[in-house]
């Protein structure tokens, strides 16, 4: 099992999405870890995407980011870091395929709804800095042998 955190950006939640996407995370089979609902302060947001400081669209993203509720979640899996991503769909969603969560529901870079670990490095800082241990939850779900063989 591989964990990976998922944030729901704040167009997701002001677009009345949070339960859309959520659904499709839960129907690929995937299990909630952890789930908070927050406003994100600077400093975390900072923080989470340090590795985008410098960028021209740095301001920009901090400012978004900051801008209204999110939902951090984590969720685990077979393989979870990838099937997220790809269940995700590009980062732009001009180009993003149909079928995927910014392929269905999303139009602009700068607005692209979610946000997913890119590799399990990532994972692991994203999911420690937005969670403590204590607040994800490790638990038997009984469908998993209809999803794993
Ligand atoms: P994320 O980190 O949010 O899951 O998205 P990602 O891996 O697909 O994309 P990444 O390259 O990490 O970029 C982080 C977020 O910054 C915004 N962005 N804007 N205007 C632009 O050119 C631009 N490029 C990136 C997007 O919100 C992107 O998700
Ligand atoms: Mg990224």
């Amino acid at each position: 099992m591989e964990r990976t955190f998922v944030m729901i950006k704040p167009d997701g939640v002001q677009r009345g999405l949070i339960g859309p996407i959520i659904s499709r995370l839960e129907a690929r089979g995937l299990r909630l870890a952890g789930m908070k609902f927050m406003m994100v302060g600077k400093d975390l947001a900072e923080r989470h995407y340090a590795i985008h400081k410098g960028k021209p669209f740095y301001d920009g993203l901090i400012e978004y980011i900051t801008s209204g509720p999110v939902v951090p979640m984590v969720w685990e899996g077979t393989g979870a870091i990838d099937l997220v991503r790809r269940t995700v769909g590009a980062t732009n969603p001009a180009t993003a395929e149909p079928g995927s969560i910014r392929g269905d529901f999303a139009v602009e870079i700068g607005r692209n709804l979610i946000h997913a670990s890119d590799g399990p490095e990532t994972a692991k800082f994203e999911i420690g800095l937005w969670f403590d241990d204590a607040e994800l939850v490790s638990y038997e779900r009984d469908a998993d042998r209809w999803v794993y063989e």
